[in-house]
């Protein structure tokens, strides 16, 4: 732990201790010798993102903080077919090889992401030689083999894979996407079984955003449902949870975690992040929008106002009330980041924008909102 931090949580938990003295004591004390993962390790799984930025241990400081704080971690991108296999015949594994055994060394849960999504894929893997889509049979050989040899690379040492991504509009139809319209509907059915057969132990899940929008929500519980009753090893379904300071109504969240239980699977929290800017439009984590910078859109650059630290803080407190509420149902909880400066969301949907979506500030100390979960488990 950083000085800065210690100096940090004692300040706080110093000046708790002026508020109420025994439940004050027992928060720094709590907070002294243990990370969120260690309040949380009785309701779900605690979890953040590796990025490649921070190896080969470029970023220790980081990397302390997370082995601290989280017991679960994602490849953000290292594991993404652009990244691992920019060309058919040739697999990048260093970083994720990294990846994996730092997750392995600090006994972590490691999070594969992931194996058949329409974006970050090359051109290449959907076309012949000649240019044209491959017939369903070849790119079912192309589909197998990566997963293959990505599930089987690290078999026994990834616990949950992310197998299909973002396969569904927010209206409920199928994206339209080169799998889609090369294999069909049951592409989705193929990845799965290749999976399970390659790593029998793997917990499989299917992950998409806005899973809050209710036809959104409804057509994936029914494709769960579906793959489910045709005996296809799907375990869990991902809330990715890309959510604004003020929308969605939780309440829609939390209709979705009882939906997807219904539909008997786990539910992971994937990719929890609250974009505290101007909202260019509803929310989405479509990766393929992007908008033009204009300052008034950017309006923290000069720092993150004490009254928006707190409205962040009420945010995700609401979340995860909710979250102990439905504790039974959810395995995981992943921040799609652990420090404000590293957010995707700096970046999108318009690029040069400085956000405050997680729990951690650009100096990497605890922010308001860290505290408010923290006592919430203390506090009890
Ligand atoms: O690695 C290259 C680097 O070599 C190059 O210099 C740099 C500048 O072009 O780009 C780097 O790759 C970028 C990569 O992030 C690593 O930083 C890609 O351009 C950029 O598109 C990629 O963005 C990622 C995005 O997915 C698209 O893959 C974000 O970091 C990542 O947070 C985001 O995460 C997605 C989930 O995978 C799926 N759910 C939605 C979520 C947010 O879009």
């Amino acid at each position: 732990m950083t000085l800065s931090r210690r100096r940090f949580m004692l300040g706080t938990a110093a000046g708790l201790i002026a508020v109420t003295h025994l439940k004050s004591r027992a928060f720094a004390a709590a907070l002294k010798s243990s990370g969120l993962k260690d309040l949380y390790r009785d309701d779900f799984l605690i979890g953040t993102v590796l990025s490649a930025r921070s190896f080969p241990d470029k970023e220790t400081t980081l990397l302390d903080l997370i082995s601290r704080e989280f017991n679960a971690v994602t490849a953000e991108n290292a594991m993404k077919w652009e990244e691992i296999r920019p060309q058919l015949d040739s697999w990048q594994w260093d970083i994720a090889d990294q990846m994996v055994d730092f997750a392995t060394r600090h006994k972590m849960h490691m999070v594969g992401h992931t194996l058949v999504w329409h974006s970050q894929v090359p051109a290449q893997v959907f076309l012949d030689s000649s240019g044209q889509p491959l017939e369903r049979d070849a790119l079912l050989k192309i589909m197998k083999g990566h997963i293959e040899t990505l599930v089987g690379r690290y078999k026994g040492r990834i616990a949950t894979w992310d197998v299909v991504n973002e396969a569904i509009e927010d209206d409920g139809k199928w994206r339209q996407t080169s799998w889609f319209k090369g294999v069909g509907e049951d592409y989705i059915d193929h990845a799965f079984r290749f999976a399970h057969d390659v790593d029998p132990q793997a917990h499989l899940i299917y992950n998409d955003y806005n899973t809050f929008v209710p036809t959104k929500r409804d057509a994936i519980a029914a494709m769960a449902k579906k793959l489910k009753a045709r005996g296809v090893p799907i375990h869990g379904l991902g809330m990715q949870g890309h959510i604004g300071i003020g929308r969605p109504d939780l309440t829609e969240l939390e209709q979705t975690i009882e939906a997807f239980a219904d539909a008997g699977m786990r539910v992971h929290i994937t990719e929890l992040d609250v974009d505290v800017l101007p909202s260019v439009w509803e929310m989405s984590a479509e990766i393929a929008n992007r908008f033009e910078y204009k300052p008034e859109m950017d309006p923290y650059i000069d720092g993150f106002p004490q009254e928006m630290e707190e409205k962040l803080a009420d945010r995700y407190e609401a979340l995860f009330k909710i979250f102990l509420k439905h504790r039974d149902k959810i395995d995981r909880v992943t921040f799609w980041g652990t420090s404000d400066g590293a957010s995707w969301l700096n970046g999108f949907p318009i690029p040069g924008r400085t956000n405050y979506p997680l729990l951690f500030n650009r100096q990497m100390d605890p922010k308001p909102a860290y505290n408010r979960l923290a006592a919430l488990k203390l506090g009890k």
